[in-house]
């Protein structure tokens, strides 16, 4: 048989799925997966069941419904202090993932450059690769994951067409400061490039942190996609909605490739979140502090076991290295076999430290750990961490 296409070559899966099956059987925790198994708040849902008792059912405006546009426009107005002005410059799509491969589409042609921040989020790099960019990789360290700016204009080249952003950061929980995007929307406007920046986790923050979305940084609207979505804030990831912001000139070329790749966000879960998404502040403090006691609770046990673990600044993931267990344990040679090791020793599923770089070597000491789970589970696997590790 001829080959299927190229572009498919490296796609592989992470060891999630690997990690997944051996956990089955075991009455296992899945740390490893970012994927939040809180209830979707019931107004959303009240809001979806209307929609589908009355018939909302046909396809929507590939940019979406206009009452959740105008509603999206608000909100990145309020709270991201992006300089929206027309519902225009908003669309609805399958998820943040759905804006991104639009904004890909949008964007890229093959051979072009863009700059990637590592760890990175490995639909990124994969969607990338797919897309036939190619990647510039810039390394930042933990704790402070701090960017070593002269080295990332340093990789810019005339075939440079976008820097790629994401805070607060899955994996590292990085929160990038106003200095930071500020430089970032500098080199945009000096080299002449756009970024694409994926602001899921945006309500997530910890220790009084603010989320500054790089748009509102003064010049940097014209040339920025921002990318969110309901996945994460509402526990709503299997309802497959997300939305971009940005100028209407990109963001009406975007609506067109997602109307030929989609045709629309689901139209009755449209409605659902345009009912209620606008939740009173109380429930995006509740869910900050309940993620902060999460995360302290996960980044406690770790350190207690012996990780070296470089507390996130924001969203729920927690990038932690394992070498000092070495000496202690078996099974650690590298996040593969760390990775099978605490599945098979405690229960706890986590994903391997290479799936966030380039080079697997660069991730061969440290596993992910995702702290979305219910309070008592956490509790739980914890407890279990402790029990073999301590
Ligand atoms: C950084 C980041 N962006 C996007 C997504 C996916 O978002 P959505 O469910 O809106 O497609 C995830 C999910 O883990 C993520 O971590």
């Amino acid at each position: 048989m001829k080959p299927l296409a190229e572009r498919t070559n490296e796609l592989k899966q992470s060891n999630i799925r690997a990690i997944t099956l051996l956990l089955q059987g075991r009455d296992g925790i899945n740390l490893g997966q970012g994927i939040c198994d809180m209830p979707t708040p019931d107004a959303i849902k009240r809001g979806a069941h209307a929609a589908i008792d009355a018939d909302q059912s046909i396809y929507s405006h590939y940019g979406g419904i206009i009452e959740l546009r105008k509603a999206l426009m608000t909100k990145s107005l309020q709270y991201n202090k992006i300089p929206v002005s027309s519902p225009d410059e908003v669309m609805v799509t399958v998820g943040s993932t759905g804006a991104f491969v639009a904004a890909m589409f949008t964007l890229l042609n093959p051979g072009d450059e863009v700059i990637v921040f590592e760890p990175y989020y490995g639909y990124h790099a994969n969607l990338l690769s797919v897309m036939g960019s190619k990647q510039k990789f810039v390394k930042t360290v933990g704790p402070e994951w701090e960017i070593d700016f002269d080295h990332v204009e340093s990789l810019i080249t005339p075939r440079t067409k976008a820097i790629l952003v994401n805070t607060p950061g899955n994996p590292s929980g990085k929160v990038w400061s106003r200095t930071e995007l500020t430089r970032v929307a500098g080199l945009l406007e000096k080299h002449d490039i756009y970024a694409i920046t994926d602001e899921i986790y945006e309500y997530m923050l910890y220790d009084g942190r603010e989320h500054i979305s790089l748009a509102s940084i003064p010049g940097a609207y014209s040339r920025t996609i921002t990318l969110s979505g309901f996945s994460k804030t509402y526990n709503m990831t299997g309802w497959r909605l997300g939305y971009a912001v940005g100028p209407e000139a990109i963001i009406s070329k975007m609506g067109l490739l997602s109307d030929l790749i989609y045709i629309c966000a689901p139209t009755p879960l449209q409605h659902g979140v345009a009912e209620a998404f606008d939740m009173n502040d109380s429930y995006f403090t509740e869910m900050g502090e309940a993620y902060a006691r999460k995360r302290d609770l996960m980044c406690t046990t770790l350190e207690e076991i012996g990780f070296l673990v470089p507390w996130p600044q924001g969203s729920y993931y927690v990038l932690a290295d394992f070498s000092p267990l070495r000496s202690r344990f078996d099974g650690f040679e590298d996040d593969m076999a760390a990775s099978t090791t605490l599945v098979e020793r405690a229960g706890i599923g986590t994903v391997a430290g290479r799936s966030f770089f380039d080079k697997d070597a660069d991730g061969a000491s440290c596993l992910r750990f995702c702290f979305a789970k219910e309070y008592p589970v956490l509790e739980e696997a914890c407890r279990r961490l402790r029990a073999a590790f301590l």
